[in-house]
């Protein structure tokens, strides 16, 4: 069986993250678009979002509420896995995709199975905060629990929860998210060393050159996303970004690693 070996994260070629899974291809955040991600040969690293259920487990899914991904309704914290699994998240995107459910963390490490890296993106909610830690030990539990340490990057717009993920594992590889709207003037050296992070993660348009060069010269990697175009990719790498989130990773992937072709 492949096993994908960690290599660091500052990385030419950059490193290619499947956003959400093949969501381009696939419906975002389900086992379908993970597999797709897997079976593509040069995919580094998978992307996906995580949230609580009713009873506490981590499940995967990008909004807080139900109904752009699925046939559920309203906020998923309110419905236990069980209910959950009750809702086909495959249809709005094509009913051929009518089985998919909206998965656990703990299916999809299964499915992955250390053939590539991957990047638990841990969502937070302003106005309807979790309990303190909650989520956060959650997420290392299953990742421990898998023994997938090595093969995971851990992050989050919200920087506390960073820092509570490295606290209680210094050992663990995370990211900050850059909020324009919050973080606006900081440098990425800033906001990732404040709690530990080795990795800096913006949208493209976010990245300046002056930004880049102080992520270089401290040592953090910088991963951009979403780039679905390989005119985009092609410039982002002529910058030197060291990781590139993209709908469409397997497009991108041949592009990326053999750029002349
Ligand atoms: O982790 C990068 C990216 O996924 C952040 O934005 O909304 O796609 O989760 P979003
Ligand atoms: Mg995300």
């Amino acid at each position: 069986m492949e096993i994908y070996q960690p290599k660091p994260l500052q990385s030419h070629p950059p490193f290619v993250v499947a956003h959400r899974g093949i969501s381009g291809k696939a419906p975002e955040n389900t086992l379908a678009a993970f597999s797709r991600a897997c079976e593509t040969p040069g995919i580094d690293m998978i992307e996906l979002d995580v949230r609580l259920s009713k009873d506490d487990r981590v499940i995967v899914l990008h909004d807080r509420t139900l109904q752009r991904t699925s046939t559920g309704n309203g906020v998923a914290r309110h419905y236990s896995v069980a209910e959950i699994k009750e809702f086909d998240a495959g249809s709005w995107f094509d009913p051929a995709f009518s089985k998919e459910r909206i998965p656990t963390l703990d299916e999809v490490l299964a499915l992955v199975d250390k053939r590539r890296w991957v990047n638990i993106e841990l969502k937070s909610d302003f106005f309807f905060p979790e309990k303190l830690e909650l989520l956060e030990r959650r997420v290392l539990d299953c990742v421990m629990n898998f023994g997938y340490r090595d093969h995971v990057l851990f992050s989050s717009f919200n920087h506390r929860m960073v820092g509570t993920i490295k606290r209680i594992d210094p050992r663990a590889r995370t990211g900050v998210l850059y909020n324009i709207y919050r973080d606006y003037g900081r440098m990425p050296s800033k906001l990732a060393r404040r709690v530990g992070a080795e990795v800096f993660v913006c949208a493209k348009h976010e990245l300046s050159h002056r930004m880049l060069r102080d992520a270089q010269q401290s040592g953090i990697a910088v991963h951009v996303y979403t780039l679905n175009s390989t005119a985009v990719v092609g410039r982002m790498i002529e910058m030197g970004v060291d990781g590139i989130l993209s709908d469409v990773a397997d497009d991108i992937v041949k592009f990326v690693k053999n750029p002349t072709a």
